[in-house]
């Protein structure tokens, strides 16, 4: 079987898999809901690539990009309890896109391909972003602290603008040429390397844990429904 066909097989048996999940829940046994972390946490590491894992801890930035852009609104018009929320979401930023996700990018994606002299102006381009969103991410928190939402809302704006392209160039140029390097044997390899990062970095919650507290941010501004987004 290839590669592609194999992982086709792969993804067919994982929605498969997923129905009869959504099925359990539809018939109130709530299977899915139920399904321990840990669980989960091993079906992203065995039955998605590495790369899908890189993509959706994208979401989960993308997610915390409209916390930010929410709080933001909140806080323009003199709403100041949206600071806590603001320190809420700088502080999975630092653990979770800065403590995890990039440090992937930083010790497999981007060592990968400058050894092999590929992509090499692209990625000293995210390391320089990676140590701009750090400092920004350090402004956010420390201007949240002081009550000073100016500078918190024009840090979010600064940060949400690079981090917009940052992970749209990732998902499209970065991660499918990386993903090209490795044979399938490597891929579910590279897969169990992320997932003892995941346990190392994030420890018990894990990827669910930090989508899980998104979520609460989301709650707490009232944003926790995609509906919400669609323009009336
Ligand atoms: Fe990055
Ligand atoms: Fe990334």
């Amino acid at each position: 079987m290839s590669r592609r066909s194999d992982y086709i097989h792969r993804m067919d048996q994982r929605g498969a898999d997923r129905r009869r999940l959504l099925a359990g829940v539809a018939t109130g046994a709530a299977v899915w809901a139920a399904a321990p972390t840990g669980a989960r946490a091993g079906e992203r590491g065995g039955d998605i690539s590495p790369t899908e894992d890189l993509m959706r801890e994208h979401g989960v930035l993308r997610r915390i990009l409209s916390v930010y852009d929410e709080a933001g609104r909140r806080l323009a018009t003199g709403e100041a309890t949206a600071l806590a929320v603001v320190a809420g979401a700088a502080a999975i930023v630092r653990r979770f896109v800065e403590g995890y996700h990039e440090k992937l990018e930083e010790q497999f994606v981007l060592p990968k391909l400058e050894r092999a002299g590929k992509l090499v102006q692209l990625a000293q381009i995210i390391r320089v972003q990676h140590a701009a969103g750090r400092r920004l991410t350090d402004r956010i928190l420390a201007g949240a602290k002081a009550k000073d939402r100016r500078a918190v809302v024009t840090a979010m704006q600064s940060f949400a603008r690079m981090y917009a392209a940052h992970a749209a160039w990732e998902d499209t140029e970065l991660f499918p040429f990386y993903r090209g390097m490795f044979s399938e044997a490597e891929l579910d390899k590279l897969g169990e390397q992320f997932e003892e990062q995941e346990h190392k970095l994030l420890g018990r919650g894990g990827f669910d844990g930090s989508l899980r507290e998104v979520g609460d941010l989301e709650k707490t501004l009232g944003i926790h429904d995609l509906a919400k987004f669609t323009p009336t």
